[in-house]
């Protein structure tokens, strides 16, 4: 598709992803088509209302889909090897080494019955075959590096002994336990409070910009994608309706729903909005209008949005080492619709 996506420096390649949901004689698409990669050590966002596919977009990379839900199409290459459909023995080879993971609730990716220290050693000593005592000693300067005081003491604390912030700041150190080439980090601060969500976030900045670990960061915050990330993917309805460098998308946001996000996070607002003050909402699954998804949420639509589904037009742009620019609606393919400052 781009240029970008045959490029050998990208960790990570996820190329025309469709995915069902199984059961029943509908089976609603909830991902459909999707298009996008992260280059190595390089930061991607993926935004998008709620619904929109990021999660399962994420965890089909992951081979952690939920029951039910199955790829019909599309490849994801982490390097230049395919990983959908591979077994679950490969792939949970994979996950921990060569891909961390950071959810949005630390307490769902920690084991309550372990101490912090011996979870990560543990992955370690899976993954790396290390010895009990080196992978102890890495623990503690992991600890260390994602800025938990008291590390040596620390290790031998259970998660729930630890505050929501700390625990998130153990699950990064996990995360990067074993020096993955990529992390997927789903909204890893919207449980935390506004202070200490600025606290991780530059934590994890600081983490990738030593290690160049790549990261795909989804989110719904747009003040996080500005600090972060260099490339974004904005989702809506289980497609890619643009892609772009983020310095270009928020200069100049070409999708109309790219542009209606924006606009959605008032000027000197507090930080961290949630995007939710689009009027409408996003439809569901198995129930998407024909032509353009979304159309009926759309100020700039026209007859012809309702009868043809618009496929990605590449934009120009995305020079410097970015993405290509692409955006998927009709009027922007054609010219029809007037570049203006989306804020
Ligand atoms: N376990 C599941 N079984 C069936 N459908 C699901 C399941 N989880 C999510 N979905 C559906 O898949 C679609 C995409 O959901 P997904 O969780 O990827 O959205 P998201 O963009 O991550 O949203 P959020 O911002 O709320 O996390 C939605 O229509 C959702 O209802
Ligand atoms: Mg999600």
């Amino acid at each position: 598709m781009s240029e970008r996506l045959e490029d050998a420096r990208n960790v990570l390649s996820v190329e025309g992803l469709t995915l069902d949901l199984a059961g029943g004689h509908a089976q609603p698409r909830l991902v459909d088509d999707v298009t996008f990669a992260v280059p190595a050590g390089g930061a991607v966002a993926l935004i998008g209302e709620s619904g929109c596919g990021k999660t399962m977009t994420a965890m089909a990379v992951l081979g952690l889909l939920p029951a039910g839900i199955r790829p019909v199409a599309g490849s994801v290459r982490l390097g230049d090897r395919e990983l959908l459909n591979r077994p679950e023995r490969e792939l949970a080879g994979i996950r921990g080494r060569e891909i961390g993971t950071i959810f949005q609730e630390p307490m769902s990716s920690l084991d309550p019955t372990m101490t912090v220290g011996d979870q990560i050693a543990e992955s370690r000593r899976l993954h790396l075959g290390e010895r009990r005592g080196t992978a102890r000693s890495r623990a503690r300067e992991l600890l260390d590096r994602v800025g938990i005081p008291d590390a040596a003491r620390r290790l031998r604390a259970y998660p729930h002994e630890l505050s929501g912030g700390m625990q998130q700041r153990v699950m990064i150190a996990a995360a990067i336990s074993c020096d993955p080439r990529l992390v997927i980090a789903d909204e890893p601060t919207t449980a935390l409070d506004v202070t200490i969500q600025a606290e991780i976030l530059g934590l994890l900045r600081d983490l990738q910009r030593d290690s160049g670990v790549a990261v795909l960061l989804v989110t719904h915050d747009l003040g996080v994608v500005a600090d972060f990330c260099e490339d974004v993917v904005v989702m809506y309805a289980g497609h890619v309706v643009e892609r772009s460098p983020v310095t270009d998308l928020f200069a100049s946001a070409r999708h109309p729903y790219t542009r209606a996000l924006l606009r959605s996070v008032p000027a000197g607002r507090a930080p961290r909005t949630p995007l939710d003050v689009i009027p409408g909402r996003v439809p569901s699954a198995g129930d998407f209008p024909a032509g353009c998804r979304f159309r009926p949420r759309c100020e700039y639509a026209v007859d012809a949005c309702a009868r043809t589904e618009p496929v990605e037009a590449r934009l120009d742009g995305g020079t410097g080492g970015h993405a290509a620019r692409g955006t998927r609606c009709l009027r922007v393919a054609a010219g029809e619709i007037e570049l203006q400052e989306a804020r």
